[in-house]
């Protein structure tokens, strides 16, 4: 049955961090899967998270099945950070939300949904955009096609060739867009950009799709969802998908969420109820550990306040390492300005490296960073920024 079967390729964010945990060298340093390092290069366990685990540990709680659409605490706390607490979005009930295995999940509900109920088959994405945007809608039957949105030799948003290509889609096309922190190249859209885009959204008639892995990494959490709330006024349909990964440190948990809004509180439910027969027809209903310590965190007013304080030392730290990989880059004499970093927003930054160049760093520095040249910030600290730019230096000339 599977002589004649070729092997996939290795993922090209993924792949990298199994390379770099093999890798024996001491002065290693993980560049490139988004995950949050503190300053001794380890994933932290939030406080608040511990806290929380203490809290579950002592209830001692079955491990029974939790509801397909997961834990409704956390629906319920998935939409007040999108859309604030008092939103009409809210009150009104015309969103629904269903607890997701992460913000990949999300995306995966959302391809169905549109394709399997809907009959969408053509979607949209950044170019670059996160690969798996572009696996999971191929993967759902979609024809992937990519606006422009990076010019090189300026290093800015290519907002005039990315609105004509936005123009251009075929009405109803799925149009995936980066709500804030753009993964890879951490650069977003200004206000102006975004009331621009979302005009020509309604006036061409396309369904947006809103990622939001990163909320609290660039300015905080509600400046984060500002675009999200953009939408929400305007009145339109829409998805989001949206993940606690990062914004918990509870990556292996696999907890995030699918938002649909809709017109109203009836197509709300009847939309839900459509969702719930995407994942029971996926994974049956979703994990309940990370989805128990996210609500007990969040329903705990002493808790959330710790939590946005925590997000806010995570999303300083990796401001700091921002500007000093400027200041380390002109130090070690590296023929190229790199106070471009300081300019970008979220975990990552876009580097302008070669795949040859990403490839030294590996070979040479033990240094490992994505191909495309994209690079994690939060996996920079004071102990190895000087090394990193040295190394950085020396792969360009
Ligand atoms: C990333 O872009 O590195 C993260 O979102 C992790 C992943 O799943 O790719």
């Amino acid at each position: 049955l599977f002589e004649k079967i070729p092997a996939a390729p290795e993922d090209p964010i993924l792949g990298v961090g199994q390379q770099f945990k093999a890798d024996p060298r001491a002065e290693k340093v993980n560049l490139s899967v988004g995950v949050y390092q503190t300053e001794e290069g380890k994933i932290p366990v939030l406080n608040v998270v511990r806290e929380a685990e203490t809290r579950l540990y002592k209830a001692n709680k079955p491990h029974g099945y939790g509801p397909i659409s997961g834990n409704p605490d956390v629906d319920h706390y998935i939409q007040e950070l999108l859309f604030g607490k008092d939103s009409e979005v809210i009150t009104s009930k015309r969103a629904c939300t269903v607890q997701s295995l992460g913000g990949t999940g999300a995306i995966k509900l959302a391809a169905d949904l549109l394709h399997v109920v809907l009959g969408k088959n053509k979607a949209a994405t950044s170019a670059p955009t996160w690969g798996n945007h572009n696996t999971i809608f191929k993967q759902a039957g979609y024809e992937v096609s990519h606006y422009r949105y990076y010019n090189k030799e300026a290093g800015t948003i290519d907002f005039d060739h990315l609105i004509g290509d936005i123009r251009a889609l075929e009405s109803g096309t799925v149009v995936v867009l980066h709500a804030c922190c753009h993964n890879p190249t951490g650069l977003d859209f200004s206000e102006e950009q975004w009331k621009t885009l979302l005009d020509v959204i309604v006036e061409r008639g396309l369904t947006p799709l809103l990622d939001i892995a990163y909320q609290g990494f660039d300015k905080g959490l509600d400046e984060d969802a500002s675009s999200i709330r953009l939408f929400a006024k305007a009145g339109i349909s829409f998805l989001v998908s949206s993940s606690f990964s990062k914004s918990f440190s509870l990556y292996g948990e696999r907890i995030g969420g699918l938002t649909v809004v809709t017109q109203n509180a009836d197509e709300a439910a009847r939309v839900l109820s459509q969702v719930k027969q995407m994942a029971r027809a996926n994974y049956s209903n979703p994990p309940l550990y990370g989805a128990a310590l996210v609500a007990t965190v969040l329903g705990d007013p002493k808790l959330r306040a710790e939590w946005e304080q925590e997000l806010a030392a995570m999303r300083n730290r990796i401001r700091e390492m921002r500007e000093l990989l400027a200041e380390a880059m002109k130090k070690a004499g590296s023929p190229r300005d790199f106070s471009f970093v300081t300019k970008q927003d979220g975990m990552f930054s876009f580097t302008g490296f070669t795949p040859e160049q990403i490839e030294r760093l590996k070979k040479d520095y033990g240094i490992y960073a994505v191909a495309n040249g994209r690079i994690c910030i939060a996996g920079l600290n004071h102990k190895n920024i000087e090394y990193v730019a040295k190394a950085f230096t020396a792969v360009q000339k």
